[in-house]
């Protein structure tokens, strides 16, 4: 009975509301400075690591290698081995060893975790970092991410604020029902896909000029994105409308019994198709996203009956602001 309640035209005065939210926007963009030093950083852990495996590699990954990285974010680096007589918590057991011999503090390898990984603070720079092993697909979608930012500017811009609101709001929050910063973006992504006109295509369905293949799964879409740079511009909505839109969208048009949104195909599929219609063990599907690579994957997975409420609250909340509040920049960023 939610589902497209009302029609609701855009507030006039919208159009004012840009120069604010582009702002925000700014604020949130890291210093040329703070990309230095995690950079240094990275130079120094290569540096261990090498002495130790010359032949394995370091890769970033998540907010600093995808360009969504708002400024103090931590690092999350893949460390790439191929090591046969070690099994990864070994390797990670070693890896802390072979790091904690320089200045870095609390290097610490968290084996039982559910994505087990080494943690370390460096205290020059204050960034904290986490590093995993061979997790490759991550890296991956960290390039399909970082290519779809480059096609149009707008992406980063939403991104950036959705990912702002969603801290402050404390619906960002995987351990309580609430979503990654991983899904908020692929959200993004979908909804510019879905827009009309369209401002990104869908990398997937184009022709392959980038493929590798990961645990059997073929990664394969087109990667040569300064080609696309005009692909936005028949569509005229600035960075305030795309706000309203998003929230509007995720409140009032999306079809949560029925919808699995999915990049992969630059379209919404059905939960039927997907067999996502009933719960197995722990997974519901009340909100569903579908992982771009691991398409088994629902990243709306981690939401359950409560914290669903809480997050269609919140997207309703979020597009009455946009709609009728006056102060739309404050309001929306106010701490839960
Ligand atoms: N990732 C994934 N599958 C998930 C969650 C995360 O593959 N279900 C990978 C993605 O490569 C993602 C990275 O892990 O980019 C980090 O995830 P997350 O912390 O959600 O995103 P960040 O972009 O690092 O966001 P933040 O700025 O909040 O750290
Ligand atoms: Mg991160």
């Amino acid at each position: 009975a939610r589902m497209y309640r009302r029609q609701i035209i855009c507030r006039s005065d919208i159009d004012s509301l840009n120069a604010p939210f582009l702002a925000i926007f700014e604020s949130l963009i890291p210093p040329e400075e703070e990309k230095a030093k995690q950079k240094q950083l990275i130079t120094l852990l290569e540096r261990l690591v090498s002495k130790e495996w010359p032949e394995a590699r370091l890769y970033l990954y998540g907010s600093c290698g995808n360009s969504f990285g708002v400024s103090k974010s931590d690092i999350d680096v893949c460390l790439a081995i191929e090591e046969t007589d070690m099994d990864k918590s070994e390797i990670l057991l070693k890896l802390a060893d072979v790091l904690q011999s320089d200045n870095l503090q609390n290097v610490q390898a968290l084996t039982r975790a559910r994505v087990p990984i080494v943690k370390l603070k460096d205290p020059v720079t204050g960034i904290s970092c986490d590093i995993c092993i061979n997790n490759v697909l991550a890296v991956v979608n960290t390039k399909l991410l970082r290519d779809y930012a480059q096609i149009d500017a707008r992406l980063r811009q939403l991104a950036f604020i959705i990912k702002h609101w969603a801290k402050s709001r404390g619906v960002n929050q995987t351990y309580q029902g609430t979503l990654s910063s991983y899904a908020y973006v692929l959200m993004c992504i979908h909804f510019f896909q879905h827009r009309r006109p369209a401002i990104l295509p869908c990398l997937q369905e184009m022709e392959t000029t980038y493929s590798v293949t990961v645990d059997d799964i073929e990664c394969a879409y087109f990667d040569q994105v300064e080609k696309l740079r005009d692909f936005g511009c028949y569509n005229k909505e600035n960075i305030a409308q795309l706000v309203w839109g998003f929230f509007n969208y995720w409140a009032y048009c999306h079809d949560y019994a029925n919808a699995v949104i999915s990049v992969r195909t630059g379209s919404i599929i059905s939960k039927r198709d997907k067999d996502w219609t009933r719960r197995i063990g722990n997974d519901r599907h009340l909100i569903c996203i579908e992982d771009p690579f691991e398409t088994r994957h629902d990243l709306g997975r981690v939401v359950d009956k409560y914290s669903i409420k809480v997050l269609r609250e919140e997207f309703e909340r979020a597009a009455d602001i946009m709609q009728n509040d006056p102060n739309p920049c404050v309001k929306l960023f106010e701490p839960y």
